[in-house]
Formats: C-alpha cells, structure tokens, sequence
C-alpha cells in the first residue's frame, strides 16, 4: 500500500521544522563527539577545516536534501525512486537507512551515559575529590548499568517514534533547545574563569597544521555529516514533513547555524577546563564525562546545574535519536505499508540488540576487535569514514547531475527568503562537494588502515573507481529513462 492514500503528517510550522530539523542536529555529535574529536586531531587548525566543510559541503548539502525531501514528500529511499524511477538511485537511500541502524545502535548507549550521569549528579557522587576518569571507566565498562540506560533510551526513542508525536515533540524542544543552550553558556563562564583556562582558549583558536593529517581531514568531513545529520537521508525524511510553502534556504541556514554555534560552544565549554583542571585533550570519547562533571563539582550549586545539564544532554540526545529511528520507520511504513507502532517496535528492537555488542564492547568484550577497532569505535568508524561521505557522495551526484543542479536550486529558491541559491551552489555541489569528499575519503581511509589492512592502496583506489563507475552509469541510467518518460508524457 502507498502513501497516497494515507495523509502525510506535516509540520505544525516554520518554527516547528526547524527545532525538528535543529533538534536532529544537536545532540551528542555537538557536546560529546564535537571537542573529543577536536581533541584527538590537535585543536584549532581542526577546527578551522571543520568550519570550511561546513560551509562549502554541509550548508550546500543540507539545502539539497531538504529541497529532495519537500520535492518528493518521501522517505530517503522512496524519494530517490520518486525523482528517478526505475533506476539503481534507490541504493543511496538505502545506504541511509542503513547507516540509521548503525549510528542508532552506538549512540543510544551514549546518550544511556548521559542519562545515568544524570542521576549520579543528582545522587551527589560526582562531587569534588571524585575520580572523574576511574568514574567514567568504572561505569562504562560494567556489564549492566550502561545496557540498562541504553534500554531506557531506546525505549523512549522508540515510544516517541510509535505516537508519531511530532507535535509533542515539537512543543518539548522548544522550552528544552533553549534551556541547553543558556546551560551551555554558563558552563562557559564557568570553565573560562578557571585559573589556568587560558591554554584551553589557546588550543581552540591558535592552529597548528602540522598537526593536520589526511585522517583527521576525513575526520572533520565525517563529523560535519554527523553532526549536521547529512549523509543518511535524515533531512529528506524531515523535508518531507516540510509544507510547499515554506522556504529551503533560510531554514537550512538556522540548522546549520544553530549547530556550528552549539559545537563551538561546547568545546569553549570543554577544552578551558581540560586544560585547567590537567586532563588530557585527546583523551577521546570520555572527554565530556570526564571534564563536565568535574567543572560543576567546583561550581557553586554544581549540582543542580550539573543534574540539569546531563538531562538536557539526555533530550538533545533524544531529538536526535528520534530523527535517526524515524528515517528507518519511515521507510517500512512508506514503502512497506507497515503501520507506524508495528515498525517503531519492530526496528526499535533490532537497534537495540545491535547496541549490546557496542555497549560490552568497552569492557566485557574489549578483547573482540574489528580492523584494530572494538565493537563500539568499529560502528562508529563505519558511519563517520565510510557510510556518511558515499551517502553524501551519492546524494550530491544525484542532485547535481540527476535531478540536476539547477532544478534544486530552483526548487531550493520557489518561496521567499533571505538568502538566494546563485550558480554558486551548482558550482559547490556539482564539483566541490564530490570531489572533495572522494579525494578526503579515500586519502583518509588509506592513510588510517595501512598499517592494518595489507594493500588498502589497491583496494581503497578500486573501492572509489567502483562507486564513481556506478555513479556514472546511474547518471546516465537515470537520464536516460528520464527523457524516454518525458518523450512519452
Ligand atoms: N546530528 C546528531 C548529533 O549531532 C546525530 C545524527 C546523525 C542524527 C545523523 C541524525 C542523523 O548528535
């Protein structure tokens, strides 16, 4: 059964999509991964490549994935077939949906982290003189406290998805976006003032670029994806929600916006304090569990303001986990006539399961290693190397070259807004954002598994070969099939 016969939910307004849209890209990407990320590749210089992909890549690509969404009114994979029937297109979305199961499954058992945190700030355990690295070591490699946090949480991700509650959604991100973001601030002045704060500030705005390495360059491409929820066929489906009559553009820019601020924040939150209170800046993804707690246990009232923060942390987490569930539900019930309860349980469940192995794989089954990688960093590995850049590869050759550069533009430029596509965005998505992408991607992959994987060169070359033969023959393929239907027409 299609859709058609079904009325598609909508949003309830402009400022409703974009908290959607914005609450889908802050969450954990932002406050978690942003600064460990940041952290691990050597600070400021990162930070300025991440800041020039997000421009030239992320706020071209948001656009064109809202623009195919709101086009089509379709889930990720539904919406490629829409605008290109009958061709091979289909396999970027589903490239999507499978990266929605990937990133779910880890990212639940982090924002589990921050749930429990949550209640251990509140209990008054993270006080000052606490361990804060044994903590987080202690509580992330137990057996059981971790995987039942990750329970909750995709049992609130998965009950939310299930009442197709946008509107309840809506109304929650609304008191709560704000609320992070004045926490966030505080926290700010907090870790600014610290005495010995001032290399943290140092390390985030004075760059080092021989610290740069082809790694970490597809490092800031895969977290520019993350965090802004490209690459995966999240904004297709939230597009989707979007009414004809709202503008693209400008909306896009607040998501963009909004997001680039909370990251810069989080790690003006984050690396003052690392450096204050002698923590080590690459110390990976226990950076915010660790430096966070240990700033509020020095600030007056440092446990409310800690509690609020970590449930704050915990709802960003959600606003984010409900858009990755969603573009996987919303292709069973789009394409599988599935009924929204049967999929969000059903698809729940599985993400759930795939979460264990991901959350033992910190202690219990720390010895079991894929590519070097535990379980955990594998997934994540995956998504930010390999699944997000060719799903943002595949989604840019797509519009630039199927659906055509111009025709998004045009589409992206119907309604009124402040800012107008120019044919500098066909510039940006027909060669700046493919090339890019391919060249960082492949450059990284090499440069990250040649001391693992024995002939990666020939395999990683002949990998991208394969990917643009196929995009080539798809374009074509496409085109094709396009002018024989139009000839009919
Ligand atoms: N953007 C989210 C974050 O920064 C994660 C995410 C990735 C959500 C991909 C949806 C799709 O936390």
């Amino acid at each position: 059964m299609s859709l058609e016969t079904k009325q598609r939910e909508q949003w309830g307004s402009r400022v409703a999509f974009i908290l959607a849209a914005a609450g889908s890209a802050v969450g954990l990407g932002n406050i978690w991964r942003f600064p460990y990320v940041v952290g691990t590749n050597g600070g400021a210089a990162f930070v300025i490549i991440y800041l020039f992909i997000i421009a030239l890549i992320g706020y071209p690509m948001m656009v064109t994935e809202m623009a195919i969404g709101q086009k089509t009114k379709r889930n990720a994979i539904g919406a490629f077939r829409d605008l290109a029937p009958n061709t091979p297109w289909w396999v970027a979305g589903a490239l999507g949906v499978l990266a929605g199961f990937v990133i779910l499954s880890f990212y639940s058992v982090v924002a589990g982290w921050t749930l429990s945190y949550f209640f251990k700030t509140l209990a008054g355990d993270l006080g000052v003189g606490t361990d804060f690295v044994g903590t987080f070591i202690g509580h992330i490699t137990s057996d059981w406290a971790p995987l039942f946090w990750h329970f909750v949480f995709m049992g609130l991700t998965l009950g939310i998805i299930g009442l197709g509650v946008v509107k309840g959604i809506e109304k929650t991100v609304k008191i709560l976006m704000p609320a992070l973001f004045v926490l966030l601030i505080a926290l700010v002045g907090r870790a600014l003032t610290l005495p010995g704060a001032g290399a943290g500030v140092e390390f985030l705005i004075k760059p080092d670029f021989s610290k740069i390495t082809a790694q970490s360059i597809l490092g800031a491409v895969g977290q520019a994806f993350f965090t802004l929820s490209l690459g995966m066929g999240c904004m297709i489906t939230y597009g989707s929600y979007l009414d004809d009559k709202e503008n693209i553009n400008d909306n896009a820019a607040w998501v963009v916006g909004l997001d680039t601020a909370v990251a810069l924040i989080a790690g003006f939150a984050i690396f003052p304090a690392v450096f204050a209170l002698g923590f080590d800046p690459a110390a990976g993804g226990g950076l915010a569990f660790i430096t966070l707690p240990a700033v509020f246990a020095s600030m007056p009232g440092g446990t409310i303001f800690g509690a609020a923060f970590f449930l704050l942390l915990a709802v960003a987490a959600l606003t984010s986990a409900i858009s990755l569930l969603e573009v996987v539900v919303a292709y069973y019930i789009d394409e599988k006539g599935w009924s929204r309860q049967k999929a969000s349980l059903i698809i729940g469940t599985l993400i759930f399961i795939l979460g264990i192995p991901a959350s033992l794989s910190m202690g219990r089954w720390s010895g079991f290693t894929i590519l070097g990688y535990n379980f955990f960093d594998f997934l994540d590995f995956l998504q930010e190397s390999i699944l997000l850049p060719v799903g943002g590869l595949l989604t840019a050759i797509f519009a630039g070259y199927v659906w055509s550069a111009k025709k998004t533009r045009e589409h992206s430029n119907i309604n009124k807004s402040a800012i107008r596509l120019g044919t500098w965005f066909d510039v940006l998505i027909m060669y700046v954002s493919p090339i890019a992408v391919s060249v960082v991607m492949v450059t990284g992959l090499v440069d990250k598994l040649k001391d693992i994987v024995p002939n990666i060169r020939p395999i990683a070359y002949g990998s991208l070969s394969l990917i643009i033969l196929f995009a080539v023959w798809a374009v074509n393929d496409a085109r094709k099939k396009l002018a024989t239907e139009k000839a009919k027409a």
